[in-house]
């Protein structure tokens, strides 16, 4: 497999790759020593969701993966500040747009699902953050929950090259207003561009579904669903709107 040495971006080693399997597969390759290293490609052959799920490659899309190094009781608030990063990041370029957050960190623009992250781990502090942004297209989704869409037809014209190196340094400044500042005053911003906070949702997890209001996130970046027994702490499952009855 071939990559080239693109440029240092935002502080970031960048290589990419023409043709990979998976960014997320082909970045263990790359990633030694402590270099900040991003790798990115123009197609994923094999492009992975989650829960099995397949990520379809579209010519003009953003596919890429870091690693990061994340302490354990870290983790469920830095998956909340990728996804708050991305929106960020989309929100700079086009400051009237429709820009959610999925609880954790799916990026919906105008309704559409616009982004989506998948965090593999290496140890138990070392871990691989794949993204994929639809920037040019959605892709053809056979199996999707949510309808996708995509940067371009918002009337967004951020090619993939410039969406990375903004997300790059949206990441890093995130980052560190977390070690300055900590989680409350991002947490703050996470809930503002929350998807239905305060209504009704779902959350879809492997064998059931629970329902409730949307009612907070935790100190953690759990969500707090309220139910009709009490409120429980959310650590994983698929969000979706629930009609209001
Ligand atoms: C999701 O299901 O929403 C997560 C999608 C993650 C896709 C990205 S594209 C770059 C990286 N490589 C992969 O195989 N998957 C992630």
């Amino acid at each position: 497999m071939s990559y080239f040495y693109k440029q240092n971006l935002s502080g970031w080693e960048w290589y990419e790759a023409e043709t990979v399997t998976s960014t997320n597969d082909e970045i263990k390759n790359l990633a030694v020593g402590n270099a900040a290293v991003v790798l990115s490609a123009v197609c994923q052959t094999g492009g992975r969701g989650r829960r099995g799920r397949s990520w379809q490659p579209v010519i003009g899309n953003l596919y890429f993966t870091y690693t990061l190094d994340i302490a354990p009781k870290e983790l469920s608030r830095v998956v909340c500040l990728i996804g708050l990063s991305l929106a960020e990041t989309v929100i700079a370029a086009a400051p009237q747009a429709d820009v959610k957050i999925k609880w954790p960190n799916d990026v919906f623009l105008g309704g559409k699902k616009l982004s989506g992250i998948l965090l593999e781990n290496l140890s138990d502090t070392h871990w691989v953050v794949g993204i994929g942004v639809n920037i040019v297209a959605a892709p053809q989704l056979s199996n999707a929950s949510y309808a996708a869409g995509s940067l371009q037809e918002n009337g967004i014209m951020l090619d993939r090259t410039d969406f990375l190196r903004y997300y790059l340094a949206k990441f890093a400044e995130t980052m560190q207003a977390y070690r300055d500042k900590g989680f409350a005053p991002l947490k703050k911003r996470w809930l503002e561009l929350a998807l239905n906070y305060r209504g009704r949702i779902s959350i879809k997890q492997e064998n059931e579904t629970k329902t409730g209001l949307f009612s907070a996130l935790d100190d953690n970046g759990y969500l707090i669903l309220k139910t009709e027994t009490g409120e429980e702490r959310i650590v994983a499952g698929d969000l979706f709107i629930t009609k209001e009855q």
